[in-house]
């Protein structure tokens, strides 16, 4: 594996899609902490708009403005070319995604997003994963609350349980946040593609090899009373759990039998209930094309929730993992999950394989993976909490 992404590109990270929602909040965030000496840009289809935010952003002055569009393949090599890293918040990622991933692994640039959509992974992993491990370029999605607090949690959770031994790990999450109409846009597209989402799981199992020798699974739990965390528990249909197989697989250090499972934890039965049945209606109306039209009308990209509801929203996941004889209850918390820690969880994923001395790996990867430690102790270090709640 060669990696061809050196100091010789002009930038260290291009951020595309900065004019939106949670683009805007992660070149804030950027803009803030960046090292010195950070050689960045933020690039988009609109430099009028890139130029506005650059000079609203204190610590931006030095940005480069790139022109990029989804429509236009050679504007997405022409950024990939001149960046080590890019970061991208172009969404749906099934509809404006492939071309950026496929120019990074062809010129060995690495690539990060914030896709939840399982439908676009497993799609990238069939048609570029080859090409990137050649290049190799790190190709890194679900780099915002889908899915680093789970897949960061469940790796912090393994590190507390003995080596060498079955695990298993249950992931609770309860959080009180809004979301954005570009979350509210990719939702909803997933939704109407529950085929082509089982369509492209059936072709990358097809394409995937076989883990040797131990075994990493995530099933759908069933919804309990969940005394271990006094809640009700409900799976979570999210991409999280099949990142954290991911990590399971290409990890030794989860043993030779690792088994997740992922749940929303909810306190009352009435309001698990009423959950249940309200993801149930929205699945069920994003299958008819005149009501999934009516329900994106509601919220407009680059809309979403306001600083102050922001501020006041938060997560927190719990984790709870057992192996040779021994239990570990975990937590992972933060402020608000879709957007500020999105946004710093983005932010920091980028520098990390900017910047940081990160095991050698190529072609499509999970964050555990790719940058588990560092990324650990960066988010740490900026606020989001991982602990050891209780052990026996
Ligand atoms: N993983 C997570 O936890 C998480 C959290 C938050 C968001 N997300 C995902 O992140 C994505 C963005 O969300 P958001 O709320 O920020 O959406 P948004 O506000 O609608 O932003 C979308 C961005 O895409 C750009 N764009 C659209 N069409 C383009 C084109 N043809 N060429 C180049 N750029 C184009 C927009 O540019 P303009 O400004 O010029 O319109 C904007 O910068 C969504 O897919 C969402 O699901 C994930």
């Amino acid at each position: 594996m060669s990696r061809l992404n050196g100091t010789d590109r002009r930038y260290d990270i291009v951020l595309f899609g900065a004019t939106g929602f949670v683009g805007t909040l992660t070149a804030e965030y950027l803009a803030a902490h960046a090292p010195e000496g950070l050689r960045w840009a933020i690039a988009g289809r609109s430099t009028e708009k890139l130029e506005r935010l650059r000079d609203r952003l204190p610590g931006a002055a030095g940005a480069g403005v790139l022109r990029a569009d989804v429509s236009d393949p050679a504007s997405l090599r022409a950024l990939a070319e001149q960046a080590r890293v890019v970061a991208t918040t172009v969404g749906p990622y099934v509809r404006y995604g492939e071309e950026l991933v496929a120019a990074c692994a062809d010129t060995g640039t690495d690539y990060l997003d914030l896709t939840g959509e399982p439908e676009f992974v497993d799609l990238m992993y069939v048609r570029h994963d080859a090409r990137a491990r050649e290049t190799g370029a790190r190709l890194v999605h679900a780099c915002g609350f889908d899915s680093v607090p789970h897949d960061l949690g469940a790796y912090f959770t393994v590190r507390q349980l003995p080596e060498g031994v079955p695990l298993t790990v249950d992931g609770f999450v309860t959080a009180d946040a809004t979301f954005s109409g570009g979350t509210f846009a990719s939702a909803l597209g997933q939704f109407a593609r529950y085929r082509q989402l089982l369509a492209a799981a059936r072709d990358r199992r097809r394409h995937e090899p076989r883990l040797m020798g131990r075994r990493a699974s995530a099933p759908t739990g069933a919804p309990r009373y969940a005394p271990e965390v006094d809640a009700w528990a409900l799976p979570l249909p999210t991409i999280d759990a099949q990142i954290v197989r991911r990590s399971a697989k290409a990890l030794d250090r989860y043993g030779p039998d690792f088994r997740y499972r992922h749940y929303a934890a909810v306190r009352r039965l009435p309001v698990a209930v009423g959950g249940v049945a309200a993801v149930g209606a929205l699945v069920a109306a994003a299958q008819v094309p005149p009501l999934r039209r009516r329900l994106s009308d509601r919220l407009k990209p680059g809309e979403g929730p306001s600083a102050e509801k922001r501020a006041r929203s938060w997560f927190t996941v719990r984790f709870v993992g057992e192996g040779g004889g021994h239990r570990v209850y975990t937590e992972v918390s933060g402020g608000d999950p879709g957007y500020d820690e999105t946004a710093k969880m983005f932010a920091e994923a980028a520098l990390a394989l900017a910047f940081d001395d990160l095991p050698p790996t190529a072609g499509q990867v999970t964050t555990a993976v790719a940058m588990g430690d560092a990324l650990l102790e960066r988010l740490q270090r900026a606020g989001i909490r991982f602990r050891v709640a209780a052990s026996r």
